[in-house]
């Protein structure tokens, strides 16, 4: 037998005839090489005019989960609970499964693993994180060794989009969000973006293939751009920097790993300053390799199709995640022992407890508004509410070595050089 005739021939359902949906029918009948066909479409408004034959379409699941001739569900659909039923359902009936949804993907990611493990059938999600970059696969076959020692990078394009009109347009915040809903990068709930939930979702993902750690997302340190007000931008343009959402994991000199999504100051030398509008970027360092830059689109029809036909081409090759960092290594553990240079600013001066930090650079005041930069231990940041409430932002320095530790002697990790504190660094009253 050839090896052309080895490979799965792909009988399709797809769930979801949306953004991605579409966009995957589109570009299935441009690649015959895949001999992967849709049998069926399953959507949720039959009254919808369709680019595509009427009777793909059904609102049956049941119809399409129950067929024996399907061997892979597509799940594209924007309802994440509907979805899990649609996927659990899938990977019960032994049928391989593709999503994008990382909502999904996040939230259920341990029980998903069990039902992989139980099922034996392949669940790919590479569209789910950045769309059309391939991290998941990278993180999973080329880092699949203990030399992976950090990912940082911008992984939601609707706030990358915001903060780059207000950085190159001199936007206020509100303006350029409403400009994003109108472009399309936005939904018009943008919640899940501005508050940080996807990206969150997005790096609960990320480390599992890059740690081997399988964490609820709410328990990753998290803030999105909500709070982020015009002092804060004046601030980052007068140090010649933008402010960018950033997704970090940084494995720590104790072999724990450091996970947060905040915004972050960035600087013109950083990879991530020229990541603009709806891209997305992620750098990965490694031990021996140092750092790799991985650009290009995080959203969109075909950029997120062109991942959901990458993950069925490799379907065909029976392909598995084997997540290798949680099977086949000792898994890392997520630290909440590090600290974090920042800045914090607020219009009350009671609204930032001065204890909270452990040591404050420098403290500015005006009549209307106040900002402190410091270092405060991420503890007390996933621990303490009075950072994210409305009148008060946080946004972490973009510095070497930003989980900095404050001395040798105590037990809290570190990685690179101390930061110095002296003269610098003082105490103030607040
Ligand atoms: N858009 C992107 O750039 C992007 C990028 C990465 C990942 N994703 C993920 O991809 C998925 C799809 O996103 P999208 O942008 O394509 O969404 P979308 O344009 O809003 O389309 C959603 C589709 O889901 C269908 N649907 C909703 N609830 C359903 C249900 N209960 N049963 C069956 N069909 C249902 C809708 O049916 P009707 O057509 O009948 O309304 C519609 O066709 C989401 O998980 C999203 O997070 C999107």
């Amino acid at each position: 037998m050839s090896i052309q005739q080895q490979h799965t021939k792909l009988t399709i359902s797809l769930f979801g005839f949306g953004v991605v949906g579409e966009g995957l029918y589109k570009v299935l009948a441009q690649t015959p090489s895949l001999q992967a066909s849709i049998k069926k479409i399953c959507i949720k408004d039959p009254e919808k005019t369709r680019n595509a034959p009427k009777e793909l379409f059904t609102t049956n699941a049941s119809e399409l989960l129950e067929d024996d001739d399907i061997n892979v569900i597509v799940e594209l659909i924007s309802d994440a609970d509907a979805a899990f039923s649609i996927v659990t359902t899938a990977l019960k009936s032994r049928k391989a499964v593709v999503s994008a949804n990382k909502k999904l993907i996040a939230e259920h990611l341990e029980y998903l693993l069990q039902l992989q493990e139980e099922a034996q059938v392949p669940f790919l999600y590479e569209a789910a994180v950045c769309a059309s970059i391939p991290v998941i696969r990278n993180l999973e076959e080329y880092y699949d060794n203990d030399l992976l020692q950090s990912i940082s990078g911008i992984i939601n394009g609707s706030t990358n989009y915001i903060l780059t009109k207000v950085f190159e347009e001199s936007l206020d915040f509100e303006t350029a969000l409403k400009q994003a809903q109108l472009a399309g990068f936005a939904e018009a709930d943008p919640s899940l973006d501005i508050e940080g939930i996807d990206a969150q979702n997005k790096l609960a993902i990320l480390l599992a293939h890059a740690y081997g750690i399988v964490t609820p997302p709410e328990t990753l340190l998290c803030n999105g751009i909500i709070s982020l007000n015009k002092q804060d931008a004046t601030y980052a343009r007068e140090k010649g920097f933008q402010i960018k959402l950033v997704a970090q994991a940084k494995k720590l000199a104790n072999g724990t790993v450091a996970a947060f999504v905040l915004p972050q100051f960035i600087a013109p030398e950083s990879r991530l300053y020229n990541v603009r509008n709806e891209y997305n970027g992620v750098e990965l360092e490694s031990n021996l390799a140092d750092k790799q830059f991985f650009y290009g689109k995080g959203a969109g029809s075909y950029p997120t199709a062109s991942a959901v036909l990458s993950d069925l081409s490799a379907l065909r090759y029976q392909y598995k995640y084997e997540y290798k960092k949680l099977k086949y290594q000792l898994p890392s553990q997520l630290s909440q022992d590090f600290n974090l240079k920042v800045y914090v600013s607020f219009d009350k001066l009671h609204q930032v407890p001065k204890d909270a930090f452990v040591a404050i650079q420098e403290w500015s005041s005006t009549d209307t508004h106040c900002h402190v930069t410091g270092i405060i231990k991420a503890a007390t940041l996933l621990q303490n509410d009075w950072w994210r409430n409305n009148k008060t932002s946080l946004i972490l320095f973009e510095i070497q070595d930003d989980l900095v530790s404050l001395d040798n002697s105590s037990d809290k990790s570190s990685i690179g050089e101390l930061v110095p504190i002296d003269a610098d660094f003082y105490e103030v009253s607040l």
